[in-house]
Formats: structure tokens, C-alpha cells, sequence
């Protein structure tokens, strides 16, 4: 369907063939975009998802769904397990604490526990289209873990570079499991993707961190199923409507999206899809994008505070929230125009405030996530005090990864059980001596 998009050099605007293997421009370095015919997209078979008549496409479910704004023709058949699909919950408890609408899109119900499925959908899909030898990429290692799954799935070779000492043991679980030739790097994230892009150029292995635009094609979708879950209501929770009036022409967008920011590739993707709905004529405003990141890596939140163009890069990048523990993050150029562009915000969150956010998601809303995925109400948390996002506005968070990745720390912070002899009464004592 989608036979009519090209690379785009976000700095240079030089444009690439969709058949070349290439992550950055060869003529400037910079980023690039994946870039469509937009007049030539199919806009009423994606508004079909809206309302009763159900399209085609919409039957498909999931990142798939969107396959007029995927990069791929139309006899291309997905690598696919399921991604996307996740629920939008309605927030009231932790809403009315915060004082905005809150609303909650859990990815870590993805099937491998994070966002990042939906990315790798679309890039071992192109992977395979491509007909590259094996896939690899650098990891904190949610990436690896999702990478692994779909290279299982599609019969690849798949190499994984992961920070020593420094993934959750729920990642590591996934990645060595599915049979990914997993190594534990000398370094961290920074030096393990420097590695890794070097040795993808020297042996022809397709290189899927999110400096690969396809990868991101994926991902945006979570725009779209945000707009599209609004919309149609399909919120879970919550007793009343959005108080919000729809408007039948235009599709739902939130005033603002919150999210942890790593290596920036999320948040840029996100805003493209906004981007593109608008482009499309679907919905009328983008919403604010606002990046969280942990106080010891958060290079976009210093150069978005000093107003500068490009980032410094933190040299020793440190948090409890070790998905995002990332000082020179490759999509740095994407995150401060998406966040700039939508008149957004970049704050940065204690490890602290980080787990006092992880709890209030488990034990106000139940919702599990990872500590990094905290990071995005802590930060809303900040800004709402600060007075920088207002007092009812409509807000989403993306809770990027589940909790189950990070067990470890996810005990270490709670308390623990609390050892009784096998009776009533002991049982009894012991809830009485709780009170107390
Ligand atoms: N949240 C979680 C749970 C993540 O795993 C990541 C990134 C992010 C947020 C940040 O997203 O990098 O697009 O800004 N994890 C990568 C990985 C780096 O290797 O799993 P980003």
C-alpha cells in the first residue's frame, strides 16, 4: 500500500532509496526519517477505525492496523506476536492527587513486557525484507529482550551487547532464553551501541536500535492508538465520561503525553505519529510531549533547560533506573525538536521520587511497572507543583515497561513477607502486631 516513502535526512533533507541499508546520511551524519506520500495515503481506510465501520486494516488489530502509514507494500506479511493493542486506563485516584486528568498507557502489557515490540515488529519485518544476515543492537536491555523474541520468530541470527552488571534480571531472562548470543560488555549503553554499530557496518548485520527509522515507524503507532482509544472511549476504568466534548470530526488527542526518555527514540517516534494524524487531517493539535529523565542521565533535560541546539553528553550516566541509564542518547536531535516544536517539557526526577512514583502506579492504580517507566508521573508529579503543566489538563503517561522485568528491585523496595507459623492465631498476632 505504502509503496511511496523515502529516507529524509532531518538535518540535510538528502533523500535515500527505501532500499538501502543506511541509518544516518552518508552526506551530513544526521538523523533520518522515514518520509511517505502523504497525499497518496489511504486516510479513509485509517479513519475507518473510528465509529462503526470497522476496515479492513482495523480487523488486523495492533501496530498492523496502521499499514497505510508502515513502510511496507502490501504483500509484505508482519513478524508479528501480538504487539500493540495495549490498554489506556483512566487514572482518577492518582489523577485527582496529582490535580490533572490522568490517564495511564500501559505498554508493558506488550507481549514481551515493554514498548518495544511494536518497533521490532516493523524492523525485523524489514529485516527480513531487506534479507540481512542477522540482527543486533546495543541494550539496556528491554530492547535486547524484544529483539531476541522476534528474531526467534523470524529465524534470525540475533547478537545483543548489554552494559555489564547493569540490565534487569527480568531483560536478561528474556534474551538469554530466546537464544540470542547475548555479551556483557565492558562499558556502558554508550559504548556498547558504539560497538555495535561498527560491528553491524563490518559484517552486514542489520542494527535495530532506535537510530534505524523503521524501528520508530513502529512505535509512533502508539500515537495513534492513544488518539484512537480517546475517541472512541475505549479507556479502561473510570465512572464517568471524559469530560472533554468529542467532536465526530476530528480524532481525540490528549493535551499533553508524558514519557521516560533514554535513548530519544520514543518520544520522537510519538510525535511523529501525532505529526502524521494532524498532517492527515484526522486531528487538529498535537499534544505537548514532555521527556522524563533520571537526574544522573539526563543530558536532553540540561540542553533543553539552557536553551541550547545539541546535548553534552553525561559521561557517567547513573540511576536505579537502569533502562534509561544512558548519557549520550542517538536521538537527541528528534527528542528537543519534538519536545520544542510541541511546545513540551523536559524535566529530570530524583531515583527517589522515581520509586515514590513506581509505588503510587502498583498501589493506587494497579499498575506494575518498571522503575523507569515511573519516571514519566514523578515527573508529572514535579511539573504539576511547579505550576509548568496546568491544573486539568488532560494527560497521558506511557508506562513503557512492566514490572516483572525488575523484580530485584521491585523487592528490595517493598516490604518484605513477614514469616508465621502455620496457624490462625500466629497469623492473627502477627496482623495485630502490624497495627501497632
Ligand atoms: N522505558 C523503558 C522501560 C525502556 O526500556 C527504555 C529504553 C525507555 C523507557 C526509553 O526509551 O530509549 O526510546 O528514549 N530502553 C532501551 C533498551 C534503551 O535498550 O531497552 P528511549
Amino acid at each position: 500500500m505504502t509503496e511511496a516513502y523515502e529516507l529524509e535526512c532531518i538535518k540535510c533533507k538528502e533523500r535515500y532509496p527505501k532500499d538501502e541499508i543506511l541509518y544516518v546520511c552518508r552526506r551530513c551524519g544526521g538523523l533520518l526519517d522515514v518520509k511517505y506520500n502523504y497525499s497518496a495515503v489511504n486516510v479513509d481506510e485509517i479513519d475507518a477505525c473510528v465509529g462503526k465501520s470497522v476496515g479492513k486494516r482495523a480487523a488486523l488489530g495492533g501496530v498492523w492496523r496502521f499499514r497505510e502509514l508502515l513502510p511496507f507494500s502490501e504483500d509484505v506479511s508482519p513478524v508479528s506476536i501480538g504487539e500493540g493493542n495495549t490498554p489506556l486506563y483512566r487514572c482518577e485516584r492518582l489523577g485527582k492527587k496529582l490535580g490533572v486528568e490522568l490517564f495511564v498507557k500501559h505498554e508493558g502489557l506488550n507481549p514481551t513486557g515493554s514498548f518495544k515490540d511494536r518497533g521490532m515488529t516493523v524492523g525485523v519485518t524489514k529485516a527480513l525484507e531487506l534479507g540481512v544476515r542477522g540482527v543486533a543492537c546495543a541494550s539496556t536491555g528491554n530492547t535486547s529482550a524484544s529483539l531476541a523474541v522476534f528474531a526467534a520468530r523470524a529465524s534470525l541470527p540475533c547478537y545483543v551487547l548489554l552494559p555489564k552488571g547493569k540490565v534487569a534480571l527480568g531483560k536478561l531472562a528474556q534474551a538469554i532464553m530466546h537464544g540470542a548470543k547475548v555479551f556483557s560488555l565492558q562499558g556502558n549503553f554508550d559504548d556498547a551501541l558504539r560497538v555495535v554499530v561498527e560491528f553491524c557496518e563490518q559484517e552486514n548485520v542489520y542494527l535495530l536500535n532506535s537510530v534505524n527509522p523503521f524501528r520508530l515507524e513502529g512505535q509512533k503507532t502508539i500515537a495513534f492508538e492513544i488518539a484512537l482509544q480517546l475517541t472512541l472511549g475505549d479507556v479502561v476504568g473510570g465512572s464517568s465520561e471524559r469530560s472533554v466534548q468529542k467532536s465526530r470530526d476530528y480524532w481525540e488527542v490528549p493535551d499533553r503525553v508524558v514519557l521516560p526518555v533514554g535513548n530519544a527514540g520514543n518520544i520522537s517516534a510519538i510525535f511523529k505519529g501525532f505529526v502524521e494524524l494532524k498532517t492527515l487531517g484526522l486531528t487538529e493539535s498535537i499534544p505537548k510531549m514532555t521527556g522524563i529523565q533520571a537526574e544522573g542521565a539526563a543530558p536532553i533535560v540540561h540542553a533543553f533547560k539552557a536553551g541550547a541546539e545539541e546535548i553534552t553528553p553525561v559521561e557517567h550516566p547513573e540511576t536505579i533506573a537502569t533502562a534509561i541509564r544512558i548519557g549520550n542518547p542517538v536521538n537527541a536531535p528528534k527528542a528537543l525538536h519534538a519536545i520544542k516544536s510541541s511546545d513540551g517539557y523536559a524535566e529530570a526526577v530524583s531515583d527517589a521520587e522515581i520509586t515514590a512514583a513506581q509505588i503510587e502506579l502498583a498501589r493506587y492504580e494497579g499498575i506494575g511497572v518498571e522503575p523507569a517507566s515511573a519516571s514519566s508521573v514523578a515527573g508529572l508529579k514535579k511539573l504539576v507543583e511547579a505550576g509548568i503543566v496546568e491544573r486539568d489538563e488532560s494527560v497521558v503517561c506511557i508506562a513503557t515497561g512492566n514490572l516483572l522485568k525488575d523484580p530485584e528491585r521491585a523487592v528490595s523496595v517493598c516490604e518484605m513477607p513477614i514469616e508465621v507459623p502455620a496457624s490462625v492465631e500466629a497469623l492473627k498476632k502477627a496482623i495485630a502486631a502490624q497495627h501497632h
